[in-house]
């Protein structure tokens, strides 16, 4: 079986709704022939007329985070309903940015994933270390408690749809792309654990992303790797270059 490949923009807190629907309109010609699947996630209020900017081409539209519970009190919150309602297909979610600024526990990005898949949504499940673990050698632990918690009670269907981003800390932002080797090392570590608990068949379905300051320059270098099905690009996906790593072959 070969995996499809998949490149997500993550646009964080950049972008207003009117230059939201722009960009999308001008990215829609620059990656209608790609092989590989096309997500934008966007900010909360940029996801109707992204949507809308977006009908009839193969981009999809994703979101940043969601909360897992299904209404009620919880001001300022996002519902996993809403979000499928705006016409969200998938969605990031323990992103280290949420997990450093805004006290984000592997525990809740499990709920988060739950309902996630409850409601159809796709997540794009982050994990990644920090430079200091990196330094620890403690990396691969790492990785594999964040994946452990973020996938209980998680089936193995649900599993085998879910997109893992592994996105080091120390490369995000930074200009500072992990090599190709250590990106590559991780992602056939997550491979492996998906193995450990779903079986082969789960872990040869399940998609990958490399995250941390993907560019034109080096996605065909990381791409190519056997583990990784694609990527999760940052500010490179707010200009037109997102157009080239979708093309990175
Ligand atoms: P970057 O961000 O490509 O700007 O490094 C990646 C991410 O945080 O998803």
């Amino acid at each position: 079986m070969s995996r499809r490949m998949i490149i997500a923009g993550n646009w964080k807190m950049n972008k207003p709704p009117s230059q939201a629907a722009e960009f999308i309109r001008q990215l829609v010609p620059l990656v209608a022939d790609a092989e590989a699947e096309v997500v934008c996630c966007v900010p909360a209020i940029d996801i109707v007329p992204a949507v809308e900017a977006a009908k009839g081409s193969n981009i999809r539209i994703g979101a940043e985070n969601m909360y897992f519970e299904e209404k009620g009190a919880y001001t300022g919150e996002i519902a996993p309903d809403m979000l499928v309602d705006a016409g969200v297909s998938h969605v990031i979610l323990g992103h280290s940015e949420r997990r450093e600024y805004f006290a984000e526990t592997d525990e809740m990005v499990n709920r988060k994933v739950k309902a996630a898949f409850a409601h159809g949504l796709i997540p794009i499940i982050c994990c990644g270390e920090t430079l200091k673990q990196r330094e620890q050698g403690i990396t691969i632990d790492w990785i594999r408690q964040q994946i452990k918690i973020a996938f209980q009670d998680i089936t193995p269907e649900q599993a085998a749809a879910a997109v893992i981003a592994y996105e080091p800390i120390w490369a995000i932002g930074t200009g500072k792309v992990a090599t190709s080797g250590q990106a590559q090392e991780v992602c056939h570590a997550i491979r492996q654990l998906m193995g450990e608990l779903y079986g082969p068949e789960v872990a040869e379905q399940v998609r990958i992303q490399y995250g941390g300051s993907v560019a034109p320059a080096n996605a065909a270098e990381l791409f190519s790797q056997p583990d990784i099905d694609g990527g999760l690009v940052g500010g490179a996906s707010l200009k037109p270059d997102f157009g080239q790593i979708v093309h990175w072959k």
